[in-house]
């Protein structure tokens, strides 16, 4: 069965946030200077299990959903994920099952989780210059390590391996070319993604983003691209093929090209909320009926009635010139997942 929200989008992406901690403190996701040693994250008990997100995850595929993603924070930091993974390979209709990760955790465990069912992993990698990366993962990640993630992700099959940059104007913008130029040939797709306002704590300005036409622009005076069709409805990049057949990059561009028309996700928060808006203020919670034991038929009937009142288009309504805009409270990044 497919469900369709009130502007007729289908629900196909569920994308499972499983812990807000992270061990990264990207200025552009947890400042340091909000996210510090005293924050109070989230508890064990206030976290929803694993057979709650089970339960979730099974009744929504029976309402249309294929496509499930793993998020943060950062996943890697729950110990048990590999069993959690198997959980979700096994419902049936998932057709689709990634996680996304900073990579810091990955390479030790890329094997196991492939597995246990796990399809593809998304690397988020700001660049490869070492101070700049360094500074945009809060002075705690480290280069090689992340490296060597990708390699293991790759040897263990999770593929297409997906790198996510985050661009930023005048912090990381200068190096997105060298970037490019080390993952051509090697099979792993590139997205640019633009500096988005999500929550209220990482000080977004519009001078901050970095247009993707003109990103694009940069990108083929250096080499010549070809666009490509979309892999599905409702995919958020546009993809982009080298001319020289050196392989695939993306732009993702909700700031300057809003993509809400197609937006098929709900995002399901550690907390047990179901939020239907990266953007969203409010959201719904859903672990209060799974701590009563709700069933099944209870559960899918929850969903369905907020999918099919749905009608959240943030991005499209958007102004960067309107201040309001920007007061709205809103989730933060790490806590609703990417
Ligand atoms: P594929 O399944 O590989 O196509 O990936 P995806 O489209 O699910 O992309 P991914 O989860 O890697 O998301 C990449 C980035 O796109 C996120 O980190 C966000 O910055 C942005 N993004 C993803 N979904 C949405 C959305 O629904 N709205 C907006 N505004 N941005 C989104
Ligand atoms: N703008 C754009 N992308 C963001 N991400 C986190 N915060 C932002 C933001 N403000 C992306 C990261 C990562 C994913 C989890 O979300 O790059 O790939
Ligand atoms: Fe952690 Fe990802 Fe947020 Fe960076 S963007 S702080 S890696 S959750
Ligand atoms: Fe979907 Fe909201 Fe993003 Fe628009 S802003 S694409 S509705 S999540």
């Amino acid at each position: 069965m497919h469900t369709r929200d009130a502007l007729d989008r289908p629900l196909h992406d569920l994308r499972i946030s499983l812990l807000d901690r992270c061990n990264f403190r990207c200025p552009y996701c947890m400042p340091e200077s909000e996210f510090h040693e005293d924050y109070q994250f989230l508890t064990k008990s206030q976290r929803l299990t694993h057979d709650e997100i089970l339960k979730v995850a099974r009744v929504a595929t029976s309402l249309g959903v294929s496509k499930l993603r793993l998020t943060g924070g950062e996943p890697l930091l729950d110990k048990k994920l590999p069993s959690l993974v198997r959980g979700l390979a096994e419902l049936p209709g998932v057709e689709d099952l990634a996680l996304t990760t900073n990579g810091m955790l990955l390479a030790p465990v890329a094997q196991t989780l492939a597995d246990a069912g796990l399809q593809r992993v998304t690397i988020s990698l700001d660049s490869l210059d070492e101070d700049v990366f360094r500074k945009m993962s809060g002075g705690r990640g480290d280069l090689a390590t992340v490296m060597q993630a990708i390699d293991a992700a790759s040897a263990a099959g999770l593929a297409p391996i997906k790198i996510n940059v985050v661009v930023e104007r005048a912090v990381n913008d200068h190096t997105v070319l060298d970037l490019l130029d080390h993952f051509r040939g090697t099979g792993h797709i590139v997205r640019l993604i633009e500096f988005m306002d999500v929550g209220n704590r990482n000080g977004w300005r519009m001078d901050q983003v970095v247009p993707s036409r003109e990103l694009l622009a940069k990108v083929e005076a250096r080499w010549p691209l070809r666009s490509a069709d979309r892999n599905y409805p409702g995919e958020v990049a546009r993809r982009y093929e080298y001319a020289d057949g050196q392989g695939e990059i993306g732009f993702i561009s909700s700031v300057t090209e809003p993509f809400c028309g197609s937006c098929s996700r709900a995002r399901l928060s550690s907390d047990g909320m179901l939020y239907t808006c990266l953007f969203a203020s409010r959201g719904t919670d859903l672990r209060e009926p799974l701590r009563n034991n709700v069933d099944d038929d209870e559960l899918a009937d929850i969903l369905s009635r907020i999918w099919l009142q749905r009608a959240d288009r943030y991005s499209e309504l958007r102004r960067p010139d309107v201040a309001e805009h920007h007061a709205l409270s809103k989730v933060e990044m790490y806590r609703i997942g990417g």
